[in-house]
């Protein structure tokens, strides 16, 4: 099967970038912008936001993909989700967003991580993290 992703680069870049200037990032000086594309084929964007309480640190493709949320857009409804970082070699993202982006992106979605237009990696959302944290009820007896 063809990868969907130079539609993706082509649809997603120029936004992430731009999302990218936008960064507050005085601490790690890494720069990121996140751009998901929803099921109506609009675009939500964000950066990364930093913190002198650097465990409060916020990253682009989490905020990017509560702005899809904030918007209306229902959890399964995303399609792809592109990351650009400024500063890094490349960006598989981390683990806090992978649990975040199997619970909202759609299974069979592409994440795409551009170091520019022309060099990037992707990946489908399932193989990024195989076996995410899901809630479910109790099922041994000691545990009810
Ligand atoms: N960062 C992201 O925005 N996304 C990731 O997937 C990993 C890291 C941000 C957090 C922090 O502001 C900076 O990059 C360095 O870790």
């Amino acid at each position: 099967m063809q990868s969907r992703a130079p539609q993706i680069v082509a649809r997603l870049y120029a936004a992430a970038r731009g999302a990218s200037e936008n960064a507050y990032a005085p601490y790690s000086g890494a720069s990121v912008g996140a751009c998901v594309l929803d099921g109506e084929g609009n675009v939500h964007s964000g950066c990364n936001v930093e913190s002198a309480s650097y465990g409060l640190t916020q990253c682009a493709e989490r905020n990017a993909l509560a702005a899809a949320i904030n918007a209306g857009v229902r959890p399964g409804e995303i399609r792809a989700l592109l990351v650009y970082a400024r500063g890094f070699d490349v960006l598989a993202p981390c683990g806090a967003c992978r649990q975040v982006m199997s619970e909202l992106l759609a299974p069979d979605a592409l994440v795409v991580s551009c170091l520019s237009e022309s060099d990037y990696s992707s990946w489908r959302v399932t193989d990024l993290l195989p076996h995410p944290f899901q809630l479910s009820h109790p099922t041994r007896e000691e545990d009810q």
